[in-house]
């Protein structure tokens, strides 16, 4: 196990990422939540940051019990503080060293950088730099603009590197941190899916026991996962629910229903849509919307999850993004935890014990679990759907005809995109229905109809998007099939927005 002290920067996750690509198992904790017991960590790796060591306010841990005493990397930040604080220098840099370089010196002699020479690309992102070196230190790498781009403390497994080996754009990053890893720190390289499941079914088996555990299922990669490995250490126990809120997609309920019976799950499906479709009547402001979906989903969960005798447990599809502790963008020492449990007034089953078997998995991770599971490629590679489904699609007021219209759409939208072999290269897809009618001519006659917007988007997590250049023979053949087979459409756009300032979904 290796642990990652975060100091906040923004690469943080990516470093966890690359080591454990690297088939090694890591942490992130915040630099001010250090676990007391070390023990169980085999090498230690320090992030970047947005501070300067030198401000008042910057993130100033002991290191006592780790430096000199395991082996320590630290990046950026990391080794700026290392100099700081132990006889160097660091000062503001003339510029602000952002983007790429190429390393210009490096020290033949040292492990740290087997298989990387000079030329070898890296990615700086920092404005001070460390001007002289601390002390017992020796210099390892220089790049052009960087005289000490990564040193090591002589007697002790301490290496510093001033770029970012976790960002794709340090060709050799990886190398690096495998050499540190595994060379310098000998940690062995076990961390891979199967290892995951055979664990962690057992894990579940000792803590589950013979009590019965309650899963919602979505449809999404998450849940499915999660469900899939549940059953598999406690088999009938575990009891999922699959609500139809009436927003999904066409024929999806049915089929995804089925999908989960044939892989051998305890599934309770339960059509709610008109349940949904009359809360949501007459409603168009986006936030009550979602809100009404949410307040039905947690009332036919809580029903649902009644009706299981006994239950002890609810299992959720969180993963680790999710759940890492955050150092605050403020960089005070609060760090702050997402927490949705154990508070008063919450429906019955969320007063169940919480069992959450992906929380240490990054989404990439999750598909790999699934794979080893045996999981339907297909269904560990759907586009990420929203929970309230086609309602957050559908601008303007919901009806049963305009969920049905939508769905029409959406299905020629997406099965195209997985005929024109697309599918897998987009991030997600789908259609808007626009509360606009415009004026249209088919056969000899005038037609006043509705209006759709296509919209497939790449991005890594959601949190930016950019639009995708579809071929337009493609669009071309998506429009023409949606408005000679949809009726009641007329119209398609493509939207042409990134995120941000658009978002993904028009609501
Ligand atoms: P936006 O529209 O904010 O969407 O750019 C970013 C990603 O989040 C999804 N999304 C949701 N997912 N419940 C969900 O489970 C929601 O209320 C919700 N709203 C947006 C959206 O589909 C996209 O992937």
């Amino acid at each position: 196990n290796v642990l990652i002290l975060d100091f906040g920067s923004q690469y943080t996750q990516l470093i966890a990422r690359r080591v454990r690509e690297l088939n090694i198992f890591c942490e992130i904790k915040p630099f001010n939540h250090l676990p007391e017991d070390l023990s169980a960590y085999k090498a230690v790796i320090l992030s970047g940051s947005p501070f300067s060591v030198r401000a008042e306010d910057a993130p100033h841990p002991d290191l006592s019990q780790i430096k000199g005493k395991k082996p320590l990397l630290a990046v950026c930040y990391g080794a700026q503080y290392l100099a700081h604080f132990n006889g160097g220098n660091v000062a503001p840099s003339n510029t602000r060293e952002y983007g790429r370089a190429k390393l210009s010196f490096v020290e033949d002699d040292e492990p740290f950088f087997n298989g990387i020479s000079v030329g070898s690309q890296v990615w700086m992102s920092h404005s001070d730099t460390i001007k002289s070196l601390p002390t017992g230190a020796k210099k390892l790498a220089s790049t052009h603009d960087v005289e000490n781009a990564a040193y090591r403390i002589e007697g002790e497994e301490t290496y510093a590197i001033q770029f970012h080996p976790e960002v794709y754009h340090s060709t050799d990053g990886k190398q690096l941190l495998e050499n540190f890893l595994v060379t310098i720190a000998g940690v062995a390289q076990t961390w891979t899916p199967d290892s995951f499941v055979e664990t962690t079914v057992a894990e579940l088996k000792e803590k589950i026991g013979g009590e019965k555990v309650i899963l919602g299922l979505s449809g999404g990669v998450d849940s499915t996962v999660a469900a899939v490995l549940l059953h598999k250490a406690i088999g009938k126990n575990l009891h999922c629910i699959f609500v139809n809120n009436g927003l999904l997609r066409k024929n999806e309920f049915q089929g995804v229903l089925d999908q989960y019976e044939g892989m051998g799950l305890n599934v309770k499906g339960v059509d709610a849509s008109a349940r949904f479709l009359e809360n949501l009547a007459g409603e168009s402001d986006p936030e009550k919307k979602r809100k009404a979906i949410g307040r039905v989903f947690v009332e036919v969960f809580d029903d649902e999850s009644h009706l299981v005798e006994d239950a002890q447990w609810l299992a959720q599809g969180t993963i680790y993004p999710d759940v890492i502790e955050s150092v605050s963008a403020t960089g005070g020492p609060s760090a702050t935890i997402k927490s949705h449990h154990n508070v008063g007034g919450l429906p019955d089953y969320m007063k169940l014990k919480v069992v959450e078997p992906l929380r240490m998995l990054f989404k990439d991770e999750v598909r790999r679990v699934g794979a080893s599971l045996g999981i339907d490629p297909e269904l560990l590679g759907r586009h990420p759907f929203p929970g309230p489904g086609l309602a957050i699609r559908i601008l303007g007021d919901i009806t049963a005809e305009k969920v049905a219209i939508l769905q029409e759409v959406d299905a020629i939208f997406i099965n195209g995109l997985k005929e024109w072999g697309l599918y897998d290269k987009v991030w997600q897809a789908g259609a808007m229905l626009l509360p606009v009618n415009s004026v249209g001519v088919m056969g000899d006659e005038r037609t006043y109809e509705k209006c759709v917007a296509l919209r497939a988007v790449e991005s890594t997590d959601g949190m930016t998007a950019d639009w995708v250049n579809l071929p337009y023979e493609f669009l071309q053949k998506t429009s023409n099939d949606i408005i000679n087979k949809v009726r009641g459409v007329n119209r398609v756009v493509y939207d042409i927005s990134s995120k941000p300032p658009a978002t993904i979904e028009w609501e």
